[in-house]
């Protein structure tokens, strides 16, 4: 027996996580596996029950359970907060707890999406690329941070502070993921202006000494944000802290077409393994049954893999999206404007990937 924390969050995120647990019970169980859900809040609807974005009570359940599956966070409802008592402290603050260091965020294009594209099709063939975005450093959670008032005028500062054992780390996670794919890591960064980025450089190159058989090569981040439009499918692994991680993420996701497609897992020294879509928690469609369930099906099928060693699983549920997406089933965020194609809410497209796991 599993047990799986469930934090649905805000926005669509209860409405993705509904079809994301239905679909993991039951390709696990075709693998003789049961699950065992709990669920606690985060985000917002933990700031409304009890003041905080996450009380501490969840995070000792997270550290029981080994695996959670997370919706999004945040809302117009809690905009005007300051930074510290927001509903992203909630996510920000479970990452850290966690020691989820390793944001693993793949972004491939499903065939049948090749057309979803904003990008010629020719150019979106063929993308196949995993941002590992460090996560729990850099100047998310560099000190001094914070706002004052300096001779009456407003101040603000935050801190992008990266140690060498932080860089380490994570550039073996890249190097370490680029063995089992084409092995090429792209490291990113901006050491032309930055002291933080140039120690980079210089660990992730001691490190690429481990790694002989990996080739590995160091992009300016402005660069690669270009790069990543003009040529996509020349990346196969990309390696960058956290800031820049967040940003390109975020642009690879929607090269393939759309950012409800993209999943993510966040795994660190601990063994608890966190998923999550990459998409926000999209307001302004709460509760209207109209979002993408996929990335967090797809987000799902990296629990399978990662916290579950469940791997035939986690294809079972891939393969299903694809002969789902294949078939010509379309959620709204799945259609360029101007395309005349009748689309699917949340709940039947969660209908869809189930019918397709049981047939296959
Ligand atoms: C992400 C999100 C979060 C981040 C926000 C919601 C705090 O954008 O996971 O990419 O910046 O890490
Ligand atoms: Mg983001």
């Amino acid at each position: 027996m599993d047990r799986i924390l469930v934090l649905p969050g805000d926005g669509i995120g209860p409405e993705v996580t509904r079809e994301a647990c239905r679909v993991l019970e039951v390709a696990a169980e075709r693998h003789g596996r049961k699950l065992v859900f709990e669920e606690g809040l985060i985000g917002g609807a933990s700031i409304d029950a009890h003041g905080t974005p996450l009380a501490d009570d969840v995070v000792a359940l997270a550290r029981e359970c080994g695996a959670v599956l997370l919706g999004a966070v945040g809302g117009p409802k809690w905009d005007d907060m300051p930074v510290d008592t927001r509903p992203e402290r909630g996510l920000l603050r479970i990452r850290k707890e966690l020691g989820l260091f390793a944001n693993l965020r793949p972004a491939t294009v499903f065939p049948a999406l090749v057309g979803a594209s904003t990008l010629r099709p020719e150019v979106v063939d063929g993308i196949d690329l995993l941002v590992v975005r460090e996560l729990t450093g850099g100047i998310y959670f560099g000190e001094p941070r914070g706002r004052a008032l300096v001779e009456g005028r407003r101040e603000a500062r935050n801190t992008m502070v990266y140690d060498e054992s932080e860089v380490a780390r994570i550039a073996r996670t890249a190097f370490d993921a680029a063995r089992g794919r084409r092995r090429h890591v792209t490291h990113v960064h901006k050491a032309n202006v930055l002291e933080v980025s140039q120690l980079w450089c210089e660990v992730v190159d001691e490190v690429a000494g481990e790694y002989p058989d990996v080739e590995l090569n160091h992009q300016l981040v402005d660069s690669c944000a270009m790069l990543l439009v003009r040529e996509p499918a020349r990346f196969d692994v990309i390696v960058t802290g956290n800031l820049f991680g967040d940003i390109l993420s975020d642009e690879a996701a929607m090269i393939t077409g759309s950012l409800g497609m993209l999943p993510s897992a966040s795994l660190g020294e601990g063994g608890v393994g966190l998923y999550e879509p990459v998409h926000g928690s999209a307001p302004d469609i709460a509760g209207q049954d109209r979002s993408n369930p996929l990335a967090t099906i797809l987000s799902a099928a990296m629990l399978l893999e990662h916290s579950l060693s469940a791997p035939e699983a986690a294809s079972d549920v891939r393969r299903a999206v694809s002969q789902v997406l294949a078939a010509g089933h379309r959620t709204a965020d799945l259609v360029l404007p101007g395309q005349d194609t009748a689309t699917l809410g949340c709940r039947a497209m969660g209908d869809r990937i189930l019918e397709a796991l049981g047939a296959s």
